[in-house]
């Protein structure tokens, strides 16, 4: 048998997983990484753009990479039921994969700030959801504590294993060009990812599978900015609900992977997201979320200001599927015309 089984499998070796570790999987990771030859030329990008869509994860978001091995691992020590704070992926993520184990999930969001769709799974995959009237940072507080108290795991990216487990991206990404990209641009919201990505390019520097390191180019949204403002933001805004976070549990490791690969933490505008949100579905055919197209927000920002010498080879990660939040679409893009059912009617609208 020769089908993919997920990132456990694939890459068994440098997770810290035994023969008798119960992998619990959806067959996550092995997502496409696609060649944006049009967004390149669109936004005057004169090297070569590549986008790692994990949007096309079991749940919709790279969070799987991290939720197969954390829940493995729960099921392993004997845990029965796992909790997060979540902005909605984590959550997403944690509620299949407990499914699957048999375990119970219990998630807190905060409310009113989580897109439906990310609601909508977490609801029928059966966990446990509570809405906390108070933001993301509020929500993961609450969870560390009670994690001291009872006898259940928690998911977040305070589990190490979660990093483990996302730090197959950054080997997908060197296994599918054969090098490390010379830029890697991401989202950050927790900064879990960015450490996660940084993890796994040293790993593989280290064994000798590539010969250079990517500069880590992280991106906040300007109202959720807390590592580029340097000070906790106390009631963070943005569009990008995903990373709608304050207070980063990996603020420090997220400083020092943008220090050590000579990359850096910055902020984009709501506006900005948005703008690269609608260019990267309309000249690539790739939904992302908001969120994600804070990558490629920091690209086309950078890329303005005259940063790039070109000849670059930059990936940028896109976090999660555009289907998630549909509504966001909805309400940035042109309505639909109505027409009676009349050929001429459609026809005056396709003036082709
Ligand atoms: N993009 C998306 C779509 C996310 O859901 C998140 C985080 C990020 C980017 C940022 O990643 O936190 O590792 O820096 N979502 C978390 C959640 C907070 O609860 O789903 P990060």
């Amino acid at each position: 048998m020769n089908y993919w089984r997920g990132i456990i499998h694939r890459y068994r070796e440098f997770l810290p997983v035994s023969e008798s570790t119960p992998v619990v999987t959806l067959c996550e990771g092995n997502t496409p990484l696609i060649h944006a030859e049009n967004l390149a030329k669109g936004i005057g990008f004169k090297g070569e753009i590549f986008l790692k869509y994990e949007g096309l994860n079991p749940t919709g978001s790279f969070k799987d990479r991290g939720m197969t091995l954390a829940i493995s691992k729960a099921v392993e020590s004997g845990k029965k039921a796992v909790i997060c704070a979540s902005t909605g992926n984590t959550s997403a993520s944690a509620a299949a994969y407990a499914a699957k184990a048999k375990l119970k999930a219990y998630v807190l969001l905060p409310k009113g700030a989580v897109a439906l769709g990310k609601l909508s799974q977490a609801v029928i995959y059966g966990a446990k959801v509570i809405a906390v009237q108070g933001n993301f940072d509020d929500a993961l507080y609450i969870v560390r504590k009670i994690g001291e108290l009872l006898p259940v795991e928690i998911v977040n990216s305070v589990n190490p294993y979660r990093i483990e487990g996302q730090k197959t991206a950054a080997f997908e990404i060197c296994d599918a060009l054969g090098e490390a990209p010379d830029y890697h641009f991401i989202p950050v919201g927790n900064a879990g990812n960015i450490t996660a990505y940084w993890k796994g390019y040293k790993e593989y520097y280290q064994k000798g599978k590539i010969k250079k390191l990517p500069k880590m180019m992280g991106w906040q949204a300007e109202g959720s900015a807390p590592i580029v403002k340097g000070y906790v933001i106390k009631n963070p805004q943005t569009i990008a609900t995903a990373i709608r976070i304050g207070n980063p549990y990996s603020w420090q490791q997220a400083l020092q992977a943008a220090s050590e690969s000579k990359g850096k933490i910055d902020a984009v505008s709501d506006d900005e997201i948005l703008n690269a949100y609608k260019l990267v579905a309309s000249k690539e055919g790739i939904f992302c979320e908001p969120a994600s197209a804070a990558s490629i927000a920091g690209l086309i920002k950078l890329t303005r200001e005259g940063y790039f010498r070109g000849g670059e080879v930059v990936v940028c990660t896109l976090t999660g599927n555009g289907l998630k939040d549909p509504n966001t679409a909805i309400s940035v893009c042109e309505e639909p015309i109505n027409v009676p059912p009349d050929m001429e009617k459609v026809l005056e609208v396709i003036k082709l």
